[in-house]
């Protein structure tokens, strides 16, 4: 049958800066095509899984990208801790600068005493950062601790626009001894872009005030203390799936009294101290001597963002290096012999954000309003280090967190440039010392980019994995635009980095935040002034990156090459197992559309949408500015297309992607006229695991059952299989050792379903009695045993978690879709509550499941929270023997457990099938 040939033929248009595309899709043979390059896609090869948390953001307070940016509050220098403690404050009448407030860590207030005349007044304004923007009819918080010398004092509070006109004002009453917080709404009149707050003393007097804030009401999430609304939207909207903070060069600081001290970022923010900002004089031609780091955004605040755009945190710490840019020599670093104190931040830090309540660092958090744990995977310990200043120190915070914490990813750093002595020095002690993660940087003329999308092809794949965590093409021809010159070439080697999607497991460009007045380094991803905002085209590739990451890595070799820049043409393709799509990338850096003819191999699928997005220019300094936000933004098309071979016309000078949503059906109508016939067109549910999924023959004849056994029951059965090939005493480890997965596996089609529940048999002794254990965990370790009772062969053991991977990336290679689900509790009680072990097994699982773009469900969840709303007495009825295995009862219930969790997984097409 020969195959059918889809024409993807975009034509574009440009008219001024609006890109026009029109598809045409038309039907040709495949002799009648003459197309430049060819790129074949091996739909059914997977060569890597992407990271889920794979494209991330970078956060550091340079640019006002904290205070006077991200960070809402408006009032600089609110507790009058500047070295200059007025400064950014104009005063006038009597106004004092006295210590001893109600905040030991910012202990400066100012007293506000009567002007002397009643015409005189007495009262202080603040110039907020470049400004104070205000919104029309936005609500504001203005807020402030005070006191009154004696009975009732007022202070009347205004907002002043840029005539010097008052918007609208507020008294507020001031009375008593005590140091109290008064706050009241206020709106304003108009927009206005570099407006002030003023505040008079309109009664006698005196008055002393601390801690005076400004907040827009509609801060991000309504939080208080909270983020700037479109700013932090702006991050949303690139679904970060890692968050690096808090720097950078910050977190080093000039010298190590300045560098970034999380525990001074937490608690209540009135007595979180100041910190000098290194980026006020690192560039004297860019000087700013107003920027502090009120720590208002801090290590809370942080992980709440992490929390709230679902990306894992990325903290980087100290490693008792003052940054080496800027000192010479070794005294301005910790002693490697007093480095204790650094090495205990980092854990404290950890139990800061995973410890349980009643930890010490978790109970400030708790404190915070967070009781339940933050997520923390990663850590970095150094910013740009090199030498071995840098390794020494590093090498005992190593020691320290794995001891503690081993489930902590480590990474290092490989200095500040992509390569050069320092770089070959570090890349090799990473590997020594054991590293996770080697952080990258480089900032880099376009034609770098250009010529490094092989970058990573040939790195060695053993030891550590690469986290690129600094990068952006610099185009000094136009003194570092944000232009579509360096976010072409950004996409073109982010080729690289997908395809090398094993080895490059993070990626986050810098830096994200610039104040278009207050601004030290550039270019940077999101540009704005007090009021507006400004994605750039480089925001536009991180964020269809990361939108389209996809869960696993295809091969598509052009001559049996990837292309990496052959006729200026650069690809990478992922397929999405979770969304079930085939999404293809295509950077063509040519002044001439270039014509490709995509050929899908083993491409069986009906599909039933094509989706065609795309970034171009026809200029390549074209840039978005706070005018004309629109000038590069990404357009999308939406087409249909049915066949394995087409022709995709890659513009002039652009960036496109398509996502091919494959069916979930066995086959359309379309694909089948297509001719890509099937002998079913049913999927199949397979169920695999152990004897909790499936008892004995599955015939309840013990009086134990397994959920597999009546999962069909809540699936729409006619219009799938469901088959239970679970096997009683398995474990994630004999299941496959004894042939019972590779049967399932010969079985696997594309679109077919695996569910897999292991872990109650891989306890016990690997290699003795039933020798079915697996390592604890889910690293990459293994260990020989040898069958001391039976054969006494050598056998290799690796970690659960690995077996665990192992069954997902075999699956997905078959073009199936695994999904995880962590074992059912044991019938055990404490205190009333079912016994809870989230951190072993389950745990494990869920960690498996993340790393290679699997879905879980944690079942083991689900059961525990059914338990305990029923209580033991009512549960005892569900296990039948013992406390593991169920009866019919139980097995039902987890059976329906199931189902209500594959309905809760996003994108996955089983949900459909859920009665
Ligand atoms: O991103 C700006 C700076 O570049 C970072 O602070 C530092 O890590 C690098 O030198």
């Amino acid at each position: 049958m020969p195959l059918e040939l889809i024409n993807l033929n975009y034509m574009n248009y440009m008219k001024k800066q609006q890109v026009l595309i029109f598809l045409l899709i038309t039907v040709f043979s495949v002799s009648a095509l003459s197309a430049n390059t060819e790129l074949t896609i091996q739909t059914k090869k997977t060569t890597a899984s992407v990271n889920p948390d794979m494209y991330g953001i970078f956060f550091e307070d340079i640019n006002f990208a904290a205070d006077g940016g991200l960070y809402a509050e408006l009032i600089k220098n609110r507790s009058f801790e500047f070295p200059q403690s007025l400064m950014g404050w104009n005063t006038f009448g009597k106004v004092e600068v006295l210590e001893g407030g109600p905040f030991e860590r910012n202990p400066r207030y100012v007293k506000l005493s009567g002007a002397g005349h009643p015409h005189k007044h007495t009262g202080l304004e603040n110039e907020g950062f470049r400004g104070i923007g205000f919104k029309r009819d936005a609500a504001y918080r203005f807020s402030v601790w005070a006191r009154a010398g004696a009975g009732e004092q007022h202070i009347r509070v205004e907002f002043i626009d840029e005539q010097n006109e008052v918007m609208e004002r507020q008294d507020v009453a001031i009375s008593g001894a005590e140091w109290k917080k008064y706050s009241v709404n206020m709106k304003a009149g108009k927009d206005v872009n570099k407006g002030c707050l003023r505040i008079f003393l309109t009664s006698e007097g005196p008055v002393d005030l601390e801690h005076v804030s400004l907040f827009p009401v509609d801060t991000w999430k309504n939080r208080e203390n909270g983020m700037r609304q479109d700013l932090a939207q702006a991050l949303a909207d690139l679904s970060p799936g890692v968050f690096r903070f808090p720097g950078g060069c910050i977190v080093e600081g000039t010298d190590l009294n300045t560098r970034y001290n999380w525990k001074n970022s937490v608690g209540p923010v009135e007595n979180r101290p100041l910190n000098e900002n290194r980026w006020h004089y690192t560039f004297p031609n860019r000087f700013y001597p107003d920027y502090f780091q009120s720590y208002g955004l801090g290590f809370f605040e942080f992980f709440q963002l992490c929390e709230d755009f679902g990306a894992q945190a990325l903290p980087v710490l100290s490693v008792g290096l003052a940054c080496q840019f800027q000192n010479e020599g070794t005294a301005c670093h910790v002693a490697v012999k007093e480095l204790q104190p650094y090495i205990q931040d980092a854990l404290d830090l950890i139990e800061f954000a995973t410890g349980p309540e009643t930890s010490t660092w978790g109970k400030v958090r708790a404190g915070m309003g967070h009781p339940a744990p933050f997520s923390l995977k990663y850590l970095a310990i150094g910013n740009e280090q090199w030498d071995s200043l840098y390794t020494e120190r590093l090498e005992p915070f190593i020691k320290a967190i794995r001891a503690r914490y081993p489930q902590i990813q480590i990474v290092g750093s490989s200095g500040p440039s992509a390569e050069g002595n320092r770089f070959d020095y570090l890349w090799p002690e990473m590997k020594r010392l054991n590293a996770d993660l080697v952080d990258e940087h480089y900032y880099k003329p376009p034609q770098w980019f250009f010529d490094n999308a092989d970058r990573y092809d040939k790195y060695d794949r053993k030891g550590p994995k690469v986290f690129a965590g600094e990068y952006a093409s610099h185009d000094q021809s136009t003194r570092k635009a944000n232009n579509w010159l360096a976010a072409l070439s950004e996409a073109a080697f982010m080729t690289g980095l997908e395809r090398n999607a094993d080895m490059v497991r993070l990626a986050t460009y810098a830096p994200l935040f610039a104040h278009v007045d207050g601004w030290q380094w550039n270019p940077d991803l999101i540009w704005f002034d007090n009021l507006r905002s400004m994605k750039t085209p480089n925001w536009y590739v991180q964020q269809l990156y990361s939108r389209f990451k996809g869960t696993d890595v295809l091969q598509a070799l052009s001559q049996e090459k990837p292309l990496t820049g052959q006729n200026g043409l650069y690809a990478s393709v992922v397929r999405d197992s979770k969304k079930n799509t085939l999404i293809i990338k295509i950077v063509n850096k040519e002044s001439k559309a270039q014509t490709i003819t995509i050929n899908l191999k083993d491409f069986k699928q009906a599909v039933s949408q094509v989706k065609l997005i795309c970034l171009q220019s026809d200029n390549l300094r074209t840039q978005n500015t706070l005018e004309k936000p629109n000038g590069i933004v990404s357009e999308e098309k939406a087409m249909e297309l049915v066949g394995a071979s087409f022709e995709l016309t890659a513009l002039s000078q652009s960036f496109t992607i398509l996502e091919i949503q494959l069916s979930d059906a066995r086959m359309s109508a379309k694909g089948k006229k297509a001719g890509l016939s099937d002998k079913d067109d049913k999927i199949t549910v397979y169920t695999i695991g152990d004897s909790t999924v499936k008892n004995g023959d599955g015939s309840g004849n013990n009086g134990q059952w397994g959920w597999g056994t009546f999962l069909g029951d809540y699936l729409k059965s006619d219009s799938l299989h469901v088959v239970n090939r679970a096997l009683g005493g398995r474990s994630s480890r004999t299941y496959i050792s004894e042939g019972l997965w590779d049967n399932v596996l010969s079985r696997l089609r594309p679109g077919d379903y695996v569910l897999l529940q292991f872990g109650h048999n891989d306890g016990g002794e690997p290699n003795k009695g039933r020798a079915r254990a697996t390592l604890k965990g889910n690293g990459d370790e293994s260990q020989d045993f040898v069958l001391e009772e039976t054969t006494r062969d050598t056998i290799t053991v690796h970690t659960y978690g690995w077996y665990i991977r192992q069954y997902i990336t075999e699956a997905k290679a078959k073009g199936a879709i695994p999904i995880v689900i962590s074992l059912i509790p044991r019938n055990d009680w404490q205190d009333g509550k079912i016994i809870r072990h989230t951190d072993t097994y389950v745990g494990w699982a869920r960690q498996a499941a993340e790393q290679t773009g699997a879905y879980f469900i944690d079942l083991n969840e689900l059961v525990c929270d059914q338990y305990d709303a029923m209580g033991p007495g009512m549960v005892a009825p569900y296990y039948f023997g013992d406390h593991t295995h169920t009866s019919l009862a139980g097995a039902k219930t987890n059976a329906w457990l199931v189902s209500q969790g594959i309905k809760q997984l996003e994108g996955c097409g089983l949900a459909n099938y859920v009665k």
